[in-house]
């Protein structure tokens, strides 16, 4: 069971996929938590210079092929060995993200991406969108350290994200479940998260 976590930054996707490992490794389960990008060695230089303020790209398009050779490590190196021995996988990002941050936010078209989304075999069994107000979401991540390169980008770039991220779920709805988390507790929240993941894994 391959199982992402979505949404802008903000959303609390790390806090909750931190719960859902305890809850489901209490039945017994193997579990791996991971998240892109810079899950691996090589994913770790790329991340770097991906989240850095100085780092100077001028063709989006760049920017997604860094994402996707990320991607394609992250698939071989961790998450296609995991779930070849029965391990139920938790990532913190993944594809959608690419659509959402370079497609919605950087503008650009996703029929001229899909050869480089076609690259990338895998797909979740479950997508849990953690849908926030952009506002709330960048307050929350300038509380928590120093924005890095996406977080700096203006207000209507997290609106097209976070638009992005809706518009993926409203075609994809047997995978993607959306969740809206403003006003909710970090339980509360939990709550509906463990509602979604217990019946995907009982119809299983
Ligand atoms: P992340 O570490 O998940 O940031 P946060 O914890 O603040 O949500 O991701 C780093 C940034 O990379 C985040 O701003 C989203 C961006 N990103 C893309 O633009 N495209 C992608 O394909 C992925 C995986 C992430």
């Amino acid at each position: 069971m391959f199982i992402s976590f979505e949404g802008i930054e903000g959303a609390g996707k790390s806090t909750q996929i931190k719960r859902l490992a305890t809850y489901l490794e209490s039945f017994g389960y193997e579990v791996l938590v991971t998240f892109e990008p810079g899950a691996t060695h090589f994913g770790a230089s790329l991340r770097k210079v991906l989240l850095d303020t100085d780092t100077q790209l001028t063709d989006p398009v760049a920017e997604t092929c860094l994402f996707i050779a990320d991607r394609l490590e992250h698939i071989s190196q961790v998450i296609k060995p995991a779930l070849d021995r029965g391990a139920i996988v938790l990532t913190d990002r993944f594809l959608d993200s690419t659509i959402a941050y370079q497609c919605g936010g950087r503008q650009l078209s996703e029929a001229s991406l899909q050869p480089l989304f076609d690259l990338i075999l895998i797909s979740p069994d479950l997508t849990i969108l953690l849908d926030t107000d952009p506002n709330e979401g960048l307050r929350r991540a300038k509380a928590r350290a120093a924005l890095d390169r996406f977080e700096q980008e203006n207000f209507s770039f997290h609106e097209r994200v976070r638009s992005t991220f809706i518009d993926i779920a409203d075609r994809s709805q047997d995978r993607v479940h959306v969740l809206s988390v403003d006003g909710l507790s970090i339980d509360e929240v939990f709550e509906s998260v463990k509602i979604v993941v217990d019946e995907k894994i009982n119809r299983r």
